[in-house]
């Protein structure tokens, strides 16, 4: 494993010195995000061959509002699926229209206050459309949640369990209900699931641009996020690939309707993700036989992609300053947190050199899925958060803002 390219050494590769500084010696366990890595990302994504192209970011990945802000000054637009987050875009200053609410079971002041403020609303049934008429009233575009297969590992594939979306059989009935409230089904949306591979995503667009085919106002496709985040030793997402398949597809709707189709990504992880560590402090290490137990200051609590996905969540990890050259020990690593919950694990069987009492470890990828989904589980203190813009910004005590500010308990 390694993780980027110049700066301090973490035992599995460099990290920017910026981002080291600002991560170590807080005291408690730190997240850092550094909003240029953030911009570049969204610069990729703005620059993907893909006409008629709009970006949400999906702000369930990461609400923080200087992230936020800085995806609205990238130019993109935000996906939320609840009004704290609505509100979290809308306070970070991004206008209505480059908002997309997409939920499922809104509840009727939800759909007023979307249709009040005019963002973009994605519905997820029949009756939900219905009920949309009546709240909101005639005249609104509406985008459509479909039902066309979900990807498990690199196969796309149909699951009667699956909750979301009307099934193809089910649009004309979904096109008469708007008709009879007097509004337009203007669009199509799927998600996929995430840290996907390009095939089967592009297998689901084009099941996507079929369903989309048979509506009679169709205006925008959304094809929802997913892009693979890739771990150091493995092949990035092939943004070629799916540029390629997506164009196809969508080049083909087109000619079948006869009119421009605007495609819609809400990339969550991939924006994210890599413009976020988590440092953490070693407090304790446990040596067996077969494997070796690294106690720290944090918990799953406070870095929960492990706690909610336990087989899937994986993260960079290493040892702040730690030789290069250093092997790993040849028992697998297990990083625990420090609290007496079982499962509280930040990584398990993981290949690392032997960390010792007060080292700190950094986990990469942790812009995404982290903060947002921070738990009062276990009470724990919430991490530092600190804020930086590319090696020249300074980390000032106002950079650092409190998690679940209410609930933290300060260390000095
Ligand atoms: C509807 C929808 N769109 C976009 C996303 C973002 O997905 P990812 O972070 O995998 O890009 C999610 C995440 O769950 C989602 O539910």
């Amino acid at each position: 494993m390694s993780m980027l390219s110049d700066g301090v050494s973490t035992g599995v590769g460099r990290l920017p010195a910026h981002v080291v500084a600002a991560g170590t010696g807080k005291g408690r366990p730190t997240y850092v995000y550094d909003l240029a890595a953030l911009r570049a990302r969204c610069a990729e994504i703005s620059a993907l061959p893909l006409p008629r192209k709009r970006v949400y970011f999906a702000s369930m990945a990461n609400d923080h509002p200087q992230v936020i802000g800085c995806v609205r000054d990238a130019g993109h637009g935000v996906f939320v699926n609840s009004r704290s987050h609505l509100q979290t875009a809308l306070n970070a200053g991004v206008p209505p229209d480059r908002v997309l609410y997409a939920s499922s079971n809104m509840v009727d002041e939800e759909m007023r206050h979307c249709a009040d403020l005019g963002v973009r609303v994605v519905l997820d049934s029949v009756a939900q459309v219905g009920r949309f008429g009546v709240v909101a009233g005639p005249g609104h575009e509406i985008g459509l949640r479909v039902s066309v297969g979900f990807i498990d590992g690199a196969t796309l594939r149909d699951d009667p369990g699956y909750r979301f979306g009307v099934r193809p059989d089910e649009l004309p009935a979904a096109v008469a209900a708007a008709r009879e409230h007097g509004l337009l089904i203007a669009g199509v949306h799927s998600y996929f699931g995430t840290n996907l591979p390009a095939a089967p995503l592009i297998d689901g667009i084009e099941r996507l641009a079929e369903a989309a085919a048979t509506l009679p106002d169709i205006a925008f496709l959304d094809a929802g996020g997913g892009f693979g985040v890739a771990m150091p030793d493995k092949p990035e997402f092939d943004f070629d690939t799916y540029t390629r398949g997506v164009r196809a597809h969508l080049e083909r709707l087109e000619r079948r309707v006869g009119r421009a189709v605007e495609f819609v990504l809400e990339p969550g992880r991939y924006l994210a993700a890599n413009c976020g560590h988590f440092f953490v402090t070693v407090v304790d290490v446990k040596e067996r036989a077969d494997r070796v137990f690294v106690g720290t200051n944090a918990s799953v609590a406070v870095f929960p992609r492990p706690l909610m996905y336990p087989d899937r969540a994986e993260h960079p990890c290493g040892i702040v300053g730690r030789d290069p050259l250093d092997p790993p020990d040849e028992r697998p690593v297990y990083v625990c947190g420090s609290s007496t919950y079982s499962q509280d694990f930040l990584a398990r069987g993981i290949r690392l050199p032997l960390p010792q009492i007060g080292d700190t470890l950094v986990f990469g990828h942790a812009g995404a899925y982290c903060r947002s989904m921070v738990t009062r589980f276990l009470g724990k203190d919430a991490p530092l958060e600190v804020i930086l813009d590319g090696p020249s910004s300074a980390v000032s005590a106002t950079a650092e803002v409190d998690l679940l500010a209410k609930t933290a308990v300060t260390t000095s």
